[in-house]
């Protein structure tokens, strides 16, 4: 308490000039205590926020715990981070979705204290890297199998009514490679920027009224070319940056290199869907420009997209236990695996279902909070007015943009 705000970082901060800046705040040493966790080691850190591995060593119990500071101006998006995260496992453990063991405010900084994942797509990416300039990519039956368990996890989040808005490679993680539930299970991270896009009124899911302009937010690379047009989100955006990622890790996309934002927006909002597809597999290349068809309220065909990932798994005789890329180099360590699909696994009957009930439906009862409190969320029945506060609070330093302020 009584720290000065901290500034928004300024959207064209360098590597460097983070590193200094974030360098002072959650900033724990090795042994400090978070009720029964100690730090052992920082895992990395986004824009505000910093994760580190904890344990519990005479358990043999380790998770990660991701603090971020109070003085962001506005607020920390870690509390809309836990809400959402406890309202995917509100009904027990979910696929594709870490766990919150514990959360809490302290004077400084709030923190939680989840589920320890591995490395994320973009770690992955990288293991390929052979230090000649080349852009690594992942072989197509690593990134095919990552792709459809990523499309398992934002299905998931949007089957509760809440959209991402912030799908990168470095948000989506496998677990440890130890934990045999876990190891070979893609997991949706960072909740930080998500929106409630449903909520339920009189036991029905309603659509929330799209705003007429939508100040940026996300990561300029993967964003879809809807929210450089600054349209509302809907789950045609999410799954459009899943695409942009999937590209990426298989050959790259053509704004890849580009680190001008201003180039990039133009490149990509004026490639054709053709152009930006060409050299991902042929069952795939429609989808890009199925989803441009869809507004905001729209549902994608999440069987459609997951029979057309599937298809390729099947002409490139893929089987869903073969070695990961990471794993067939000489002494690489080989994640555990379940002995069998485990009984949720049903993905026909999970990417055929509407739970929400909103499939093809444009009519939408107009939000009351829609422009007065762009934030709120009623994901669930559960009235959830402290998330209002986080979800304009969320940057990171390449994605914040000054129009975000409220
Ligand atoms: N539960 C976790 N286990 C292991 N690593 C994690 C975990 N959560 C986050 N990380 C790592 O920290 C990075 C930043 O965390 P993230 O939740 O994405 O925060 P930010 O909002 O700062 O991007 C992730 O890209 C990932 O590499
Ligand atoms: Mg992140």
């Amino acid at each position: 308490m009584g720290s000065p705000e901290l500034k928004r970082p300024d959207p064209n901060e360098n590597k460097k000039d983070k590193k200094k800046r974030i360098s002072g705040y959650a900033n724990f040493k090795e042994g400090k205590l978070f009720g029964d966790w100690t730090i052992k080691k920082k895992i990395d850190e986004g824009g505000f926020g910093k994760v580190y591995l904890v344990g519990q060593p005479s358990k043999n119990l380790y998770a990660a715990l991701k603090a971020e500071p109070n003085e962001v101006s506005g607020g920390s998006a870690i509390k809309l981070e836990i809400q959402v995260i406890r309202a995917l496992n509100r009904k027990g453990e979910t696929p594709h979705i870490p766990e919150v063991f514990h959360a809490a405010k302290h004077s400084r900084f709030c923190y939680m204290i989840m589920t320890l994942l591995g490395d994320n797509f973009k770690t992955l990416r990288k293991k390929n890297e052979k230090g000649d300039g080349v852009w690594a990519t992942l072989f197509v039956s690593s990134w095919i199998r990552l792709g459809i368990q990523s499309l398992y996890g934002l299905k998931i989040l949007h089957d509760h009514g809440y959209l991402h808005r912030d799908i990168k490679p470095s948000n989506f993680a496998l677990g440890q490679v130890t934990d045999p539930e876990r190891a070979v299970m893609v997991h949706l991270l960072d909740f930080g920027l998500a929106r409630s896009f449903a909520f339920k009124t009189n036991g029905k899911y309603v659509l929330r009224l799209a705003r007429s302009s939508v100040g940026f937010k996300g990561t300029f690379r993967y964003c879809s070319p809807n929210v450089h047009d600054k349209l509302e989100s809907g789950q045609r955006d999410d799954i459009w940056s899943l695409f942009f990622v999937l590209i990426e890790v298989h050959c790259g996309l053509p704004w890849q290199k580009e680190t001008d934002k201003a180039v990039i927006e133009k490149v990509k909002c004026n490639y054709k869907d053709e152009v930006v597809m060409q050299n991902m597999p042929r069952e795939l290349r429609p989808i890009i420009p199925e989803l441009r068809k869809l507004d905001c309220y729209q549902r994608p065909d999440y069987l459609g997209i997951y029979k057309a990932m599937q298809a390729v798994m099947t002409r490139y005789t893929v089987q869903p236990h073969d070695l990961y890329d990471w794993e067939k180099k000489e002494n690489a360590p080989k994640a555990l695996r379940p002995p069998k699909p485990p009984a949720w696994y049903a993905p026909d009957a999970f990417f055929g279902a509407d739970p929400l009930g909103t499939s093809g439906s444009r009519s939408r009862t107009p939000n009351s909070n829609a422009s007065s409190n762009a934030s709120s969320n009623h994901g669930s029945d559960e009235k959830t007015s402290t998330i209002a506060d986080a979800d304009v609070f969320k940057m990171t330093v390449t994605e914040y943009t000054q129009d975000e302020k409220k």
